[in-house]
């Protein structure tokens, strides 16, 4: 990438969007970190190589009002060369629970927001001819149990991926779905700590490798644009 570059991150302070910025900034791009905990952000800014931090905001990206405030904070930057959406909640879908508030969440958190944002960066992401990856997931292949919930926002973000990219092309912006299986990030401790398996990161993908493919993303040939990319371990867990 050249020096110059901009990326913005959410999710950034902690597994796969932590990775992602720490990989870009080391990459020598200037990345913006977008996270819901001021201290987790500054933590984060600190640690980065001097002259690599575009820029910190705290959002909740389930708050409307949040996301309008992060759009015009990332805006006043003037472009956007890449936008990798890394945060996102996860929820169990309970047998025989009635949860409303759960099921807004996961779409506000999940599915909205990363819509908002993409159009509402647009103009910038223009500017630069940039990229926008969506870190989506390999639930969106498979069963599972207790996954409902955030299987279904996970095909509602591939739906919107796949029905932007005609919109973003035509204004030279390239998007990749990005959907890695099973990696080593806290939560994925958390999940496998609810399954009741023993957790053994070193059987899944590192947050480490993920971040990599996506500073490959960030360097593919200009004319080249990979739509879809299925990520797992080779290790059996
Ligand atoms: N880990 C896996 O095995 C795996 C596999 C496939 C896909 N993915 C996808 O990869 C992405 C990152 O997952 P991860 O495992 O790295 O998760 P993680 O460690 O839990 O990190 C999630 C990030 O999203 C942020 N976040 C959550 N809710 C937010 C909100 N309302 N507003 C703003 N930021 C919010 C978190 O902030 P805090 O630090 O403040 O909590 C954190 O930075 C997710 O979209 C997930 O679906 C993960």
């Amino acid at each position: 990438m050249r020096r110059n570059k901009v990326a913005v991150v959410t999710g950034a302070t902690s597994g796969i969007g932590l990775a992602t910025a720490r990989a870009l900034a080391s990459a020598g791009t200037r990345v913006f970190l977008v996270g819901r905990d001021a201290g987790k952000v500054a933590a984060v800014a600190r640690g980065l190589p001097r002259g690599r931090v575009a820029g910190t905001a705290v959002a909740d990206l389930g708050s409307l009002d949040d996301l309008r405030a992060l759009i015009l904070e990332i805006l006043a930057l003037g472009h956007v060369d890449l936008l990798v959406h890394c945060a996102g909640e996860y929820d169990w879908t309970e047998s025989g629970r009635f949860d409303p508030d759960s099921f807004a969440r996961l779409f506000d958190v999940n599915v909205r927001a990363p819509y908002l944002l993409t159009q509402g960066l647009l103009v910038g992401l223009a500017r630069a001819r940039g990229q926008v990856v969506f870190v989506n997931s390999s639930v969106v292949k498979g069963t599972g149990q207790g996954v409902a919930l955030y299987k279904a926002t996970q095909h509602a973000v591939q739906g919107l991926t796949d029905g932007l990219r005609q919109d973003l092309n035509r204004r030279g912006i390239r998007v990749t779905s990005l959907y890695p299986g099973r990696t080593a990030t806290p939560r994925m401790a958390r999940i496998f700590r609810r399954e009741g398996k023993r957790y053994r990161p070193s059987a899944l993908m590192s947050a480490a490798s993920v971040a990599q493919v996506v500073v490959t993303l960030a360097t593919l040939p200009a004319g080249v644009e990979i739509t879809d990319l299925h990520l797992r371990s080779p290790h059996p867990y």
